[in-house]
């Protein structure tokens, strides 16, 4: 019988835990856990460092990005409020700390709500402008 009471208990505890994992995972912020393949973290920029007199990336950034991340990147664009997915501050430390290659990633590959803009930005160079523009956002 007390092996039994044990066996009880043992399988009490396993459920406490196993369903205390599954609501953490549920209220886990998305954002981080996106991760980044290896060959996009170190990509090269090759645009790293250079002006942009023509402002490509700002025109860019506010064609396509500025709606949902807002004039100055903190979030708040006219459509923010429609999305399900919370967007970092695009000026944060979190933001600005991760590689350029991090940043092409998430911003020109998305995922669900970030949309994907490699047909709409063909040009490799101009992504990276837009990438170097939101370096200037900080
Ligand atoms: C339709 C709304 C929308 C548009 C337009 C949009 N984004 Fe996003 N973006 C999001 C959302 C939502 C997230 C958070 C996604 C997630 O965590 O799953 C995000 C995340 C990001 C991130 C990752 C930040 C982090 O959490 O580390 C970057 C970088 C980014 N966007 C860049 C861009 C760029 C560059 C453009 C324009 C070329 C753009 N976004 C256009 C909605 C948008």
């Amino acid at each position: 019988m007390k092996v039994l009471k044990e066996l009880k208990f043992l399988f009490i505890s396993l459920l406490f835990v196993g369903g205390s994992f599954i609501l953490l995972s549920m209220t886990n912020d998305v954002q981080e856990d996106w991760p980044v393949p290896a060959e996009y973290k170190n990509m090269k920029n090759p645009l790293a460092g250079q002006a942009d007199p023509g402002n490509i990336g700002k025109n860019l950034y506010k064609k396509h990005c500025e709606s949902c991340h807002g004039k100055e990147g903190y979030g708040d664009g006219s459509k923010a409020d429609e999305l399900d997915t919370e967007m970092r501050d695009l000026t944060s430390d979190e933001v600005q700390a991760q590689t350029d290659g991090e940043l092409y990633y998430k911003g020109i590959i998305g995922r669900d709500e970030m949309p994907n803009f490699e047909k709409k930005i063909p040009s490799k160079d101009d992504r990276w402008r837009i990438i170097n523009y939101i370096r200037t956002l900080k």
